[in-house]
């Protein structure tokens, strides 16, 4: 079982939520790009995290998760010094990492908390990491002085313009390579976000012939190669997700079929978060359960 040791909510609408989590031989082992699966109860469905930051000397792994149906409500209702079932990781590809020279990280939203892992492995490898930050609110925004301490340069955008520069991150993606045309020292950009925002940053770094990664995130079952679940196409070829990613080359990835494929279950989705509701106003115990027990 592993403990959660520090809790924080970084917005309400939507509930983002950051959690610590006691997980020495994850925290050892966890590259940058890497995630886990969880399990809150013994009926409880698998969800797939990245590993946000982990700090090995205390065996911490740090996740950052937006409440958006039935399991990650239940994950946010548990509190410091309650355990989680399951915790298994890390999974999946780590980012490869090589002295790229200078990295363009692009993070939207959610996307905050992967690309931080990722960046200070990239920083520990000797690259210069320019970051852009973005959000669709000053309120969704979280962890600048994480980012900023990972980054040497760092760019702040919000949608609405409430904080740093009015716009999308694409904009200073464009402008960044532009500006790069010349010199070539951007040779990677990352890009990790909603689908949406990650198939703008790779369709913006493609005429710049710039090599672009990106983190696919879609529905996953068993996490082991099996289900076929989380199958996207890269490249004309099928590849799944939990095994052969979560990282691709972005300007090969099918992100409208990515995207449809997401929304495959909503009404089931949305039955399932509706009956968890309805059974937390019966239950004592705050789960959700019909008699205080875990469901
Ligand atoms: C490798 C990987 C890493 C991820 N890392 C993070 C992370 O660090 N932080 C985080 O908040 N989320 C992350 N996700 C998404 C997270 O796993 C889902 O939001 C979660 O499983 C939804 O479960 P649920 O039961 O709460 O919602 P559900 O009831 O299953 O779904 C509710 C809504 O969320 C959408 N949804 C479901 N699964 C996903 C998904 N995988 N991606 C996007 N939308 C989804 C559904 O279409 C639906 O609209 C990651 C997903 C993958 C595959
Ligand atoms: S989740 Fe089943 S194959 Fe990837």
């Amino acid at each position: 079982m592993n403990r959660i040791v520090a809790k924080a909510e970084y917005s309400r609408e939507p509930a983002v939520k950051m959690m610590q989590i006691e997980a020495p031989k994850i925290a050892a082992k966890a590259k940058g790009g890497q995630f886990i699966v969880l399990r809150c109860s013994e009926q409880g469905e698998r969800i797939p995290l990245t590993i946000a930051d982990t700090d090995p000397e205390k065996g911490l792994v740090t996740l950052v998760f937006q409440e958006v149906g039935k399991s990650t409500a239940m994950l946010g209702q548990l509190e410091v010094g309650d355990e989680i079932l399951d915790f298994i990781g890390p999974l999946g590809k780590p980012t490869h990492m090589d002295d790229y020279g200078t990295v363009l990280c692009v993070a939207g939203g959610i996307g905050i908390a992967p690309v931080h892992n990722i960046a200070k492995e990239l920083k520990k490898h000797g690259n210069k990491v320019i970051m852009v930050m973005g959000a669709r609110t000053k309120d969704l925004l979280f962890w600048e002085d994480k980012m900023r301490a990972v980054s040497d340069e760092l760019y702040i955008t919000t949608d609405d313009g409430s904080y740093g520069r009015h716009g999308l991150v694409t904009a200073v993606e464009q402008e960044l390579l532009e500006k790069d045309r010349d010199q070539g020292d951007i040779n990677l950009v990352i890009g990790i976000g909603p689908p949406i925002m990650m198939k703008f940053v790779a369709k913006t770094s493609e005429p710049f012939g710039v090599k672009t990664f990106v983190s696919l995130n879609p529905i996953m079952v068993d996490a082991t190669g099996m289900c076929g679940a989380c199958r996207v196409t890269v490249g004309g070829k099928t590849r799944f997700v939990c095994v052969d990613g979560p990282e691709f080359d972005g300007h090969q990835v099918d992100f409208d079929e990515l995207m449809t494929r997401q929304r495959i279950y909503p009404e089931q989705e949305k039955a399932s978060l509706e009956l968890f509701r309805q059974k937390q106003q019966g239950c004592d115990c705050g789960c959700g359960c019909d008699n205080g027990g875990l469901s």
